[in-house]
């Protein structure tokens, strides 16, 4: 008995003494950016935008990432570089002898499953949609039979089971080759694609005829159009996005803090993801609204956005096939960096809690990802019927209320406990790993505000979001 454990503690230490490291710090911040760079930005953010009325949106919600986003995503950095581990096993390292804390990380694994879980199937469009631009699928078809395109690829199961599994692969597949060979290597060429691709499109955009209607909606703000859409509803959709696009609360950033040194603190790189993060959002805005409202289509149409109303403006536009491709192979590369940043997270759990070689863990998470993505893809077709959130909702819909409704508001409340409270991990634990190294320091004086304040709004946030869902 005492030897079994001694060699799992021998072969723990030997996982611990080998983790890998990112080979640059530019590594580091385009693969935690790529992290928080994905739907989250490119498809989320301009359809609640247009929901919620725009500009007077996107103010509450910059404050909200500043306020709510940029402290915990420092907390999960310090988590992950104390530990050097994931979130699977980061809390046991560092919590109090006998304490509870490390209970989340499984909630934390069993999250970004989850998240993962709906994530490839929309990852799967994206691509279906970039090959469908490529070869013109669109040309000259009517609003109709755009929206007709969107319908048939939902309703057939196969097709949605092909992209998805194809997603999948490219994943677990960069994944497979080790994280600076791999992850870091190709998220560096895809985020650099990504980010003049995206120059490109928003330039094209701006200059087109009567785009100018479009930068004042997204732009100038109106409160009205904000009571419009209801005040409470505006400033709790603000809020999910800043957990959403940052993905916070699940350990899916802390990872990236346990691949890197001591030299740089890590307010600052913080600061930078964030900073990264918001201009793919607010450009992607800037693409897609002037695009609607030159053609004159209300950006308020939700989810269906990107998949039926931009194809019909690319199909009136000169040059459109070239735009939209290149437009879907921008909206892929921002999924396909979530969700190779969020398998590498996975592909750590097995290794750090089992002591898997990289390629066991990659085998094996193959097959529970495609399975455990089946779900998702069948509530369009085959599940229907299924509508857990009342009339019209799929499984999607329940997956996506569970993550970014649940467990990233109550997860980051975790951290900001973990990190604050003395009976967690603590305030000067915390503040000693997060001030290490060069760079921006986490300030003293919101100590009050992170520890009183802070976890009073998340329950508010969470709360509300039951309050709007059931009861309103
Ligand atoms: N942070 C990821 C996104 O924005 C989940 O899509």
């Amino acid at each position: 008995m005492i030897n079994i454990s001694f060699e799992k503690s021998k072969k723990r230490c030997w996982i611990l003494q080998q983790r890998e490291k990112f080979s640059s710090r530019l590594g580091f911040l385009l693969i935690s950016a790529g992290c928080a760079i994905g739907l989250g930005n490119v498809w989320r953010f301009p359809y609640v935008t247009g929901q919620y009325g725009g500009a007077a949106f996107v103010l509450i919600y910059l404050f909200f990432l500043l306020a709510l986003g940029l402290p915990i995503m420092v907390m999960e950095f310090a988590v992950g570089r104390a530990s050097q581990r994931s979130v699977a096993t980061s809390f046991q390292v560092l919590e109090p002898k006998g304490s509870k804390w490390h209970l989340h990380g499984y909630v934390a694994i069993a999250g970004n499953y989850l998240l993962m879980m709906f994530y490839t199937t929309i990852g799967g469009w994206m691509l279906s949609y970039f090959v469908k631009m490529v070869s013109g699928t669109f040309v000259g078809l009517s609003t109709e039979q755009v929206k007709g395109v969107f319908d048939s690829m939902t309703a057939q199961p196969v097709p949605m089971v092909f992209w998805m599994v194809v997603v999948v692969l490219l994943g677990m597949g960069v994944c497979s080759l080790g994280l600076q060979n791999g992850v870091e290597k190709i998220t560096k060429i895809m985020m650099c694609s990504l980010f003049f691709i995206m120059i490109a499109l928003a330039i094209r955009a701006v200059m087109l005829p009567g785009a100018m209607e479009g930068l004042k909606f997204y732009l100038m703000p109106d409160f009205g159009k904000m009571a419009e859409a209801g005040v409470a509803d505006t400033i709790f959709a603000a809020m999910g996005q800043a957990f959403f696009t940052l993905s916070i609360g699940i350990g899916s950033i802390a990872i990236f803090g346990s691949y890197i040194g001591k030299d740089r603190s890590l307010t600052g790189e913080a600061v930078n993801i964030t900073l990264l993060d918001t201009s793919v959002a607010l450009i992607a805005g800037l693409i897609i609204f002037p695009a609607c409202f030159s053609f004159g289509i209300q950006p308020d149409s939700g989810p269906n956005l990107v998949f039926v109303t931009l194809p019909n403006i690319f199909n009136s536009m000169a040059g459109g096939q070239l735009w939209g491709s290149l437009f879907f192979i921008f909206m892929s590369f921002a999924s396909l960096s979530t969700i190779i940043a969020v398998f590498e997270n996975i592909v750590s759990f097995g290794i750090d809690l089992w002591g898997w070689s990289r390629k066991k863990a990659v085998v094996v998470n193959i097959i529970v990802i495609i399975l455990l993505s089946l779900p998702c893809v069948f509530g369009f077709n085959l599940l229907s019927g299924i509508q857990p959130l009342g009339s019209g909702s799929t499984i999607l819909d329940l997956e996506d209320f569970i993550v970014s409704n649940n467990l990233l508001p109550l997860g980051s409340l975790v951290y900001l406990l973990f990190c604050t409270r003395r009976y967690g991990w603590g305030w000067k634990n915390f503040l000693s790993e997060a001030n290490t190294g060069k760079g921006i320091r986490f300030p003293k004086w919101i100590r009050i505000y992170v520890t009183f304040i802070l976890p009073l709004i998340i329950i508010a946030v969470f709360v509300q979001g039951y309050i709007s869902k059931f009861f309103v």
